[in-house]
C-alpha cells in the first residue's frame, strides 16, 4: 500500500483537471493574444479559469494574475511594491516563518537597502499582532504575512492583519498558497492588496500559479515583455495549466466544506494516535487555530531523515518540513522561531493529508510507526 502524505509539498492532479486540460495540449493550440478562431477558442478558456479563480478567493475576474507558481506570485508582490513605492519608503514588516518565496526577496531587498522587520511568534507559532502594527513606521510600505504556514499549518488571522494594514495605509501581501482551497479566504473582505496562489498544492498541476492585485493598488511588473495579463505579466500564457488551475479552484469551492471535515477528522486520528503510542511525542502548532490538513509532530530520541526513510520503505510519503528545506542539513527557521530546540526540531516529522487518504491508511501508518521509533531509539 502507497500511502501518501505529504499534500502541503504537492498534490495530485485531480482527475477532472487531467480532463479539463488535455484539449489545450492537443486540438486547442491557440494563442489567446490571436484575434483568429484558433486564438478565440483559447481565449475565452483562460477568462473562465479566471473567474474560478476569483470565485474561490473573493476577488474580481480583472484582478488575477496568472504566475508560474506561488513563488514567483510572492516575487512579483515584493519586488513589485519595492520597485512601485520605494521612493516613498524602504520598510517591509514582515514574520520569522515565511516560505522561501517571501523570506528570499526580502532578504534580496535587504541586499539593496531596504529594511525588514521580521515579527516574532509565539511557542504555537502564532503571531503577536500588536508586535505586527507596533512594527510599522511612516517608512513602511508593505507587510507581507501568509495565511497558513507550510511546516505547521498554523493559521495566521488574515482578517486582523489586513485591517491593521488598511488603517496604516501600508499594502498587505497575503501568501495564501497553503490556506486556499483548505480554509475560507477573501481578499475583499479580509483587505488584502496582494494574495499569491499556487496550482500544485490544490490539485492542479506545477508550474501554474497566480498573483490577485486588487484594483488601484501600485505594483511594477517583475516580467516585462507583452502586454498579457493587463500588462502585468508578460510571456504567452501556459493556457493548460491556467485551464487546469482555474477547474482544481471550482472543484475547491465546490468541495471543500464537506472534504475539510473529512480530512480533519483523518489528521486528528493520526495525531491522537501517535500522541498515545509514541512515548514523548508532541505536536508543534497551536491545535485550534491551523491547517485541517497537517500535523507537525516531535519525536523525541529519533532524527526525522531517519524515520522518513524507514516510513519511505513501508511505502509512507510524509516530510520533514518544507520540500525546498528537506534534504539541506539545516533546521527548520520555523520550529527555531517557535523555540523549538535543534534537537527538537531535528526530530520532527510532518504529515500532510489530501483528498485521497482514507482511515485504512492512517491505520497503517499507526500500526507501523511505533515499531519504527522503537528501533531507532535503540529500544528493540
Ligand atoms: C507557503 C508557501 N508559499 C509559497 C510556496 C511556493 O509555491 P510554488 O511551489 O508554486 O513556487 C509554497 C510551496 O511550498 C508554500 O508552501
Amino acid at each position: 500500500m502507497m500511502i501518501y502524505l505529504d499534500h502541503n509539498a504537492t498534490t495530485p492532479v485531480h482527475p477532472d483537471v487531467v480532463e479539463a486540460l488535455l484539449p489545450f495540449l492537443q486540438g486547442k493550440f491557440g494563442n489567446p493574444s490571436s484575434i483568429h478562431w484558433a486564438g478565440r477558442a483559447v481565449k475565452g478558456a483562460v477568462e473562465e479559469a479566471r473567474e474560478q479563480v476569483s470565485a474561490l478567493v473573493g476577488c474580481e475576474p480583472g484582478e488575477v494574475v496568472f504566475t508560474s507558481s506561488g513563488t514567483e506570485a510572492d516575487n512579483m508582490a515584493i519586488k513589485g511594491v519595492a520597485a512601485a513605492l520605494g521612493g516613498r519608503g524602504n520598510h517591509i514588516v514582515t514574520t520569522q516563518v515565511e516560505h522561501p518565496g517571501v523570506a528570499n526577496p526580502c532578504l534580496y531587498l535587504e541586499s539593496l537597502g531596504f529594511e525588514v522587520t521580521r515579527v516574532t511568534v509565539d511557542r504555537d507559532g502564532l503571531l503577536d499582532l500588536e508586535r505586527l502594527e507596533a512594527a510599522i513606521t511612516d517608512r513602511t510600505i508593505l507587510i507581507s504575512a501568509m495565511a497558513a504556514n507550510n511546516e505547521t499549518g498554523v493559521l495566521f488571522p488574515v482578517r486582523e492583519i489586513g485591517e491593521i494594514a488598511a488603517c496604516r495605509r501600508v499594502y498587505f501581501h497575503c501568501d495564501g498558497v497553503q490556506a486556499a482551497g483548505r480554509i475560507p479566504l477573501s481578499v475583499r473582505d479580509d483587505s488584502i492588496s496582494f494574495l499569491a496562489l499556487s496550482g500544485h498544492k490544490l490539485y492542479a498541476p506545477k508550474g501554474i500559479g497566480a498573483l490577485v492585485v486588487r484594483r488601484g493598488v501600485k505594483c511594477h511588473p517583475l516580467i516585462h515583455g507583452g502586454s498579457q495579463e493587463r500588462n502585468r505579466r508578460g510571456g504567452t500564457e501556459n493556457v493548460a495549466g491556467i485551464v487546469a488551475f482555474g477547474r482544481a479552484c471550482a472543484i475547491a469551492r465546490e468541495t471543500m466544506n464537506g472534504e475539510m471535515g473529512r480530512i480533519k477528522g483523518l489528521r486528528d486520528r493520526l495525531e491522537e494516535g501517535i500522541l498515545s503510542r509514541v512515548s514523548g511525542a508532541c505536536v508543534n502548532g497551536h491545535r485550534e487555530q491551523r491547517l485541517p490538513t497537517t500535523t507537525n509532530i516531535t519525536i523525541p530520541g529519533v532524527e526525522a531523515d531517519s524515520l522518513l526513510m524507514a516510513l519511505d520503505l513501508e511505502g509512507i510519503a510524509a516530510s520533514s518540513g518544507s520540500a525546498c528545506s528537506s534534504g539541506t542539513l539545516k533546521l527548520s527557521p520555523v520550529l527555531a522561531a517557535m523555540g523549538r530546540t535543534p534537537e527538537e526540531a531535528k526530530g520532527s516529522v510532518r504529515f500532510s493529508l489530501g483528498k485521497g487518504n482514507t482511515v485504512e491508511e492512517i491505520d497503517r501508518v499507526l500500526a507501523v510507526l511505533p515499531a519504527i521509533v522503537a528501533r531507532l531509539r535503540g529500544e528493540s
